[in-house]
């Protein structure tokens, strides 16, 4: 299945292309598994461009494992606002705790230490300790799938069952004995800037005497793309509760999914059959404990998540005086002006929102 001929050549043409060609990226500066471990983490889901500036800010904050494990995990969370799947936060931030505690403030040679600890999968394992120390491991991630899958001819789907099997084996197969960490990189190197999902630049390609694909004329074919998921709407309220120019921002638990332990203004799913304002009353009483009455819808944000198109839709809302918030749910709650709630993480949307809602030229109730 993996022809191995081509392969001294390939690895020998791709290293001294990538030694001539790649980008100067602020974790390719040294060897450091800390910083290699934190970009490969925020690459995970994420392209180099968007990836740059939070790199370069999180590791002036927190430029070693033990800055890291001594920050509270709000402020790790708020350095990643914007980023996206703030589990991979969550996830650094409780890894470098255990690291820090149990290891001795290193970050070990080690793949039993790796596996153990908390968003440690097969890529990042592979990723850092290839990287680090030169460790013989594979990788695989989106760039990498289509470089491989083009390398052999492979028509299998790589994202998924006997195709993801193969192009973890193809991924080890190809790797040299040295320079494994540079190898990896430029793999995904050339998927970047070459291989591409359209047109890939054949005629530039250091390997390109030794693609199948290429030889039999189906790059445009390989790998087959990704099935397109039906989209599901999504209605949400956010409950929009003023003490002057301050609004009322919740935290929410630590198991509640992509946004554990951040903060938003109140707010759920809209149900079958509910109007938006009565979701807001809904959504006060059984969340705060208070009693309101829902004003009309004044802004709304959409964004996709995954499948999902959520319109949150912000509904103002009057509390009866004298009342106390009784929190379920939620984990604290705080009055914030548009200064302060900018020290919350938040998620995009819901800074978008809070932003819009406390602009001075929106501050009147429209009731
Ligand atoms: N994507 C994932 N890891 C990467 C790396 N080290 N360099 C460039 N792109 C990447």
């Amino acid at each position: 299945m993996i022809d191995r001929r081509p392969l001294p050549t390939l690895r020998r043409n791709l290293l001294a292309w990538f030694d001539r060609s790649h980008r100067p990226l602020p974790w390719r500066a040294n060897r450091d598994p800390y910083r290699i471990w934190v970009s490969e983490v925020m690459l995970q889901q994420t392209t180099v461009a968007a990836v740059v500036p939070y790199y370069e800010r999180f590791l002036t904050v927190f430029p070693t494992v033990v800055d890291l494990a001594e920050a509270d995990e709000q402020h790790v969370l708020r350095l990643w606002q914007g980023l996206g799947y703030y589990r991979r936060a969550r996830h650094l931030h409780a890894a470098a705790r255990r690291l820090v505690t149990e290891h001795g403030n290193t970050l070990p040679d080690d793949p039993g230490v790796w596996a153990e600890l908390p968003g440690v999968g097969r890529y990042i394992l592979g990723a850092v300790l290839s990287q680090a120390f030169d460790r013989r491991l594979p990788i695989v991630e989106a760039n990498s799938l289509r470089v491989l899958s083009r390398w052999f001819a492979s028509r299998l789907d790589p994202r998924e069952g006997e195709g993801k099997k193969w192009v973890w084996a193809a991924a080890e197969a190809v790797l040299p004995r040295k320079r494994v960490g540079d190898f990896n990189q430029a793999v995904m190197e050339l998927g970047a800037l070459i291989c591409t999902p359209d047109n890939p630049k054949c005629g530039d390609c250091p390997v390109r005497n030794q693609c199948a694909a290429r030889r039999l004329g189906l790059q445009a074919v390989i790998p087959p793309k990704a099935a397109r998921k039906e989209t599901v709407a999504v209605r949400e309220v956010a409950v929009v509760l003023r003490d002057g120019n301050r609004l009322l921002l919740c935290r929410r638990p630590p198991d509640a999914g992509r946004w554990a332990n951040m903060w938003e203004l109140p707010r759920d799913v809209v149900r079958d059959g509910e109007s938006e304002p009565d979701a807001a009353v809904r959504v006060a009483a059984e969340r705060l404990g208070l009693g309101v009455a829902a004003g009309v819808e004044t802004v709304a944000v959409r964004h996709g998540v995954t499948r999902f198109d959520i319109t949150v839709s912000a509904v103002e809302a009057d509390r009866a005086p004298n009342q106390k918030v009784r929190l379920a749910y939620y984990t604290a709650w705080r009055w914030a002006d548009r200064q302060s709630a900018s020290d919350y993480p938040m998620s995009t949307s819901m800074r978008k929102l809070c932003d819009e809602l406390t602009n001075p030229g929106r501050q009147k109730r429209l009731f």
